[in-house]
């Protein structure tokens, strides 16, 4: 009887070790929540890089406007919205998933949708 409880314990404490791994294979190992992506057009740069560097782009982009008065077209605020329409259903998901919570949409223009 109490050979049983200990196994039933230990099977219990393996489950909850091993949980975490069960969820990377259920979700397939993501690293980012599900985005709606745009079927159409290609990003400023491969995904790789923008997944990892968007933010040193745009915060090289305002510098650039904000001190020096020029702009790049390409690395705007405005231009990511003509492709990433909606803010809710790309950046702020994923900075939802990461936790991070950029204070730009504040002052600057981007649309949720809502
Ligand atoms: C001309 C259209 C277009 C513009 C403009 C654009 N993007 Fe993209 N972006 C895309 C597409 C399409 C993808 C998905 C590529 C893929 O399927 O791998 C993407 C992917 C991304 C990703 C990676 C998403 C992931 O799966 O991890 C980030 C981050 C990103 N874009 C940010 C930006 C930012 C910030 C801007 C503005 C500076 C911008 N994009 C401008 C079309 C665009
Ligand atoms: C695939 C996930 C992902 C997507 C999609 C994404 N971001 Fe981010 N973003 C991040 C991560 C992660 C950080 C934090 C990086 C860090 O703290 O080093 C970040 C940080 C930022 C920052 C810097 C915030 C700060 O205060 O330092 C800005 C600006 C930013 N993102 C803008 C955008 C915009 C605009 C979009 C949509 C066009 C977008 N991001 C889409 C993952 C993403
Ligand atoms: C307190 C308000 C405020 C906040 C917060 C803010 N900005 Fe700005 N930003 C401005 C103003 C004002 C300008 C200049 C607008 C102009 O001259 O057209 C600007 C300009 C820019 C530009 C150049 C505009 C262009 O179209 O080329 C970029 C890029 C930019 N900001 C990115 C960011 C990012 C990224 C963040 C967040 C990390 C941010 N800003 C936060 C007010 C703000």
């Amino acid at each position: 009887m109490n050979k049983l409880i200990a196994i039933l314990i230990v099977l219990m404490f393996g489950a909850v070790l091993l949980s975490p791994f069960v969820v990377n294979v259920i979700s397939g190992g993501k690293a980012t929540p599900d985005l709606v992506l745009p079927t159409t057009g290609k990003c400023v740069k491969d995904t790789e890089y923008m997944r990892a560097n968007h933010m040193d782009l745009l915060k090289k982009a305002r510098v650039k406007a904000v001190r020096d008065g020029v702009r790049t077209k390409d690395s705007s605020l405005k231009n990511c919205q003509t492709c990433h329409v909606r803010r809710d259903e790309f950046c702020d998901k994923c900075h939802h998933f990461v936790g991070v919570k950029p204070e730009c949409f504040e002052c600057h223009y981007f649309p949720t949708g809502k």
